[in-house]
């Protein structure tokens, strides 16, 4: 069936790759431009590295990007997650229920509030948690939960809040990759109690390291500030401004998750051009779109209607019976061009910890396993240029056709 080429256990050997090895096309390399370049620099120069001013202009004009009540700038998606449900004030062993397609730091911010996570299957179109799958998986200690909008695809969010309005349920949003997602008109991270978005490296737009945490509640906002600067009273960070030296009480055990002055002098520019971003990703997804179109690979699938998907991934899936080739070797032969490739995600269960810890099997969320085991996201950043997607479209056709 398949042509002698194809040996999963060895190295594709290519006489000459559609990229050279200087030329190495780096997945998710995020595009910098001159005004944040000028802004770090004037931080620099400023002699106020830490957090300031400028993370406070970043968090207001997050803010009113999304039209939240209140955004807080904390140092990673990983920490708002994290300090979101330490807001909610569950009880230890509380469970939250979230999705097996997703990367680790979402079920781990679970783990490390106290809480037990417990894992709905996906939808195997959307590769979203399962809203049918949610109802199955609640049961007396369910207080939460976690839907994750992968790739920039917005859950089902009608019928996620309405399991949660029917079993007094918080809802906390890992937008990671979905800044710009909205669902039926409405901004994705502002449907729960508490949004969370990530500005790391390879995310729309980015700080370096970051995130952001949305609410609707004053209370919330405020406890999240404090435990996001290790529990100081409000306004620590203003210690040393030029206002002069202020005393600061320890009002509880925080953490250090604050966002500082250098990340959001980035973040700031990064905004203003989100929109030319988004612009740039949905032609690369197009432009893919037409020239996979006849490749027997899976593509993406359209965006619901009323919906507007982020465009973070653009995944594929390699199925070894269709394709010929599996994934791994998929990856091994595009890398093999220099082209870089993601997986995003090996479902949660095929990990040894979990494993050990939940005692969870993949082959229990099948739709997650089967997606794990056979997606690839191809580079979609809004850096590429014309010629680095034809790169990555000529290798993608070179790979598969050889092989098919
Ligand atoms: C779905 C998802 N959730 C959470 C995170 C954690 O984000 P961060 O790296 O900002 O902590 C990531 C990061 O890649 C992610 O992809």
């Amino acid at each position: 069936m398949f042509k002698q080429k194809y040996n999963p256990e060895i190295n594709p050997i290519e006489s000459k790759p559609i990229r050279s090895k200087d030329n190495f096309l780096i997945f998710g390399s995020p595009a910098i431009e001159d005004s944040e370049i000028s802004e770090v620099v004037e931080s620099l120069k400023s002699g106020w590295l830490g957090t300031g001013p400028k993370v406070a202009q970043f968090e207001e004009s997050f803010k009113n990007y999304k039209g939240a009540s209140y955004a807080i700038a904390v140092n990673s998606c990983t920490a708002a997650l994290h300090l979101s449900m330490l807001a909610a004030d569950l009880k230890p062993s509380d469970e939250v229920i979230t999705s097996p397609m997703t990367f680790c730091a979402t079920v781990n911010a679970v783990i490390h509030a106290n809480l037990t996570p417990v894992l709905a299957d996906i939808d195997p179109v959307t590769m979203n948690i399962d809203p049918e799958q949610i109802e199955k998986k609640i049961t007396s200690k369910t207080r939460g939960i976690l839907p994750v909008h992968l790739a920039g695809r917005p859950c089902n969010m009608d019928a996620i809040m309405d399991i949660a309005k029917k079993h007094n349920l918080i809802v906390i949003e890992d937008c990671a990759h979905a800044i710009e997602t909205e669902y039926h008109g409405k901004k994705v991270g502002t449907f729960g109690d508490f949004g969370c978005f990530s500005f790391y490296v390879t995310k729309n737009i980015v700080t370096g390291e970051g995130g952001m945490i949305l609410t609707r509640n004053k209370e919330h906002a405020a406890r999240i500030k404090r435990l996001a600067m290790h529990g100081l009273s409000s306004n620590a960070w203003k210690r040393f401004s030029d206002e002069g030296y202020k005393h600061y009480f320890v009002v509880e055990c925080g953490f250090k998750y604050n966002m500082i002055d250098l990340q959001a002098a980035i973040g700031i520019h990064q905004l203003k051009r989100i929109d030319a971003y988004w612009d740039r990703r949905e032609q690369i997804w197009q432009r893919y779109n037409k020239a996979f179109a006849g490749l027997p690979i899976v593509l993406p699938a359209e965006p619901e209607p009323d919906t507007r998907h982020a465009y973070h991934l653009y995944t594929i899936l390699i199925d070894e019976r269709k394709c010929g080739i599996n994934r791994d070797y998929f990856l091994k032969s595009v890398t093999a061009h220099n082209i870089g490739i993601g997986v995003h995600y090996l479902s949660i269960p095929e990990h040894p910890y979990y494993q050990k810890t939940f005692g969870w099997h993949p082959e229990e969320y099948p739709n997650a396993m089967r997606i794990g085991r056979q997606t690839v996201s191809l580079p979609i950043s809004a850096k590429l240029t014309d010629e680095d997607v034809e790169d990555a479209i000529k290798t993608v056709q070179k790979v598969v056709e050889s092989t098919a």
